[in-house]
Parts: C-alpha cells; structure tokens; sequence
C-alpha cells in the first residue's frame, strides 16, 4: 500500500490534484468497495488541503433522499433531500455546484456555522446511475474553482470504472 497521507497545500492546484489523483489510485489500487473508495477518498482529500468537511451523501431513495456516508471533519447533516442545499441541487440536476460565498447561495444547509464556500460533485457508477454526491466545505470564501471542479471529477471518475 502506498505511504501516509501528503499535504499538498502550497502547490499550484493543477499540480496538488495531479499528485492527489496518482496517490489515490495507488492507494486503491485493486479495491473495488465503494464505501472502502469513499472513505479512503475522504481522507485523502481532506489532508491534502485542510478543508473543513469533505465526505460523501450516499443516494439511499434515488430521486428522493441522500444520506451521509464516509466523511472527515466536523459533524455532518445525517440527511439532505434531492433538491435541498448545495448537495441536493446538485444530485437532482446530476451536475457541479461550486459556491464562492455560502451566503448567497439560497437554501444552504449550514451543518458547520463556519462554512463560507463549497463544491460538490455527482458521483456516478459504471451503470450511469448517481450514487451520491461528493461535498467539501471550506472555512474561507471563495475556495473552489473550475480547477477543483477538474481535479475532482477525475478523482470521482474511478466510481464509474
Ligand atoms: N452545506 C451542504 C450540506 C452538507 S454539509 O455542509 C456537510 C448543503 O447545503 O447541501
């Protein structure tokens, strides 16, 4: 198994997400379990930048409701319904949301009072279906950008192998 988790702060973002993504597939390299995957992504992710949350809602109802799944950091909301926040919009429309500013996003659900900006992507199975929604919070504004948005994806792209 690949070493400890890396501290990638202070590296130009395409560079950290690179280096992230190498790691993970090492690390993973042969498991295919989802919640295993998600985990280890979660911590993963988490160390590298030192977020705030950064973990998974889990589709338990498709269409209807998400629940959390791996994470690390503060507590998280036990369950978001499709439509709802930042993670239910992005589950019912099955695509990015990167907020600047948590305050003019309509709707945010704040399970950490000092979340100022967020991402979160769909997660999506090798039959096409969403299976959940990767979220990360951030105690700064303006945290995440397109860049995110790329390296993230490529790292999530490994649930539709
Ligand atoms: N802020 C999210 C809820 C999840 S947590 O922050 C961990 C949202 O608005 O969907």
């Amino acid at each position: 198994m690949a070493e400890a988790t890396l501290d990638l702060r202070g590296l130009p973002k395409s560079q950290a997400y690179s280096e992230l993504a190498s790691h993970i597939e090492a690390v993973l390299d042969g498991i295919d379990d989802d919640i295993a995957e998600m985990a280890t992504v979660s911590a993963l992710v988490h160390n590298a930048f030192g977020f705030l949350w950064t973990g998974f809602y889990r589709v338990v109802t498709p269409g209807k409701l998400m629940r959390v799944g791996p994470y690390q950091g503060t507590l998280g909301c036990l369950e978001i319904a499709f439509g709802r926040g930042v993670c239910g919009t992005a589950a019912a429309e099955r695509r990015a949301v990167v907020v600047h500013d948590v305050e003019t996003f309509p709707g945010h659900i704040a399970c950490d009072a000092s979340a100022r900006s967020e991402i979160v992507l769909p997660v999506i199975d090798s039959s096409g279906d969403l299976i959940a929604v990767f979220d990360i919070d951030s105690e700064h504004t303006g945290t995440f950008d397109s860049e995110d948005e790329r390296g993230l994806a490529q790292v999530l792209s490994r649930f539709a192998r």
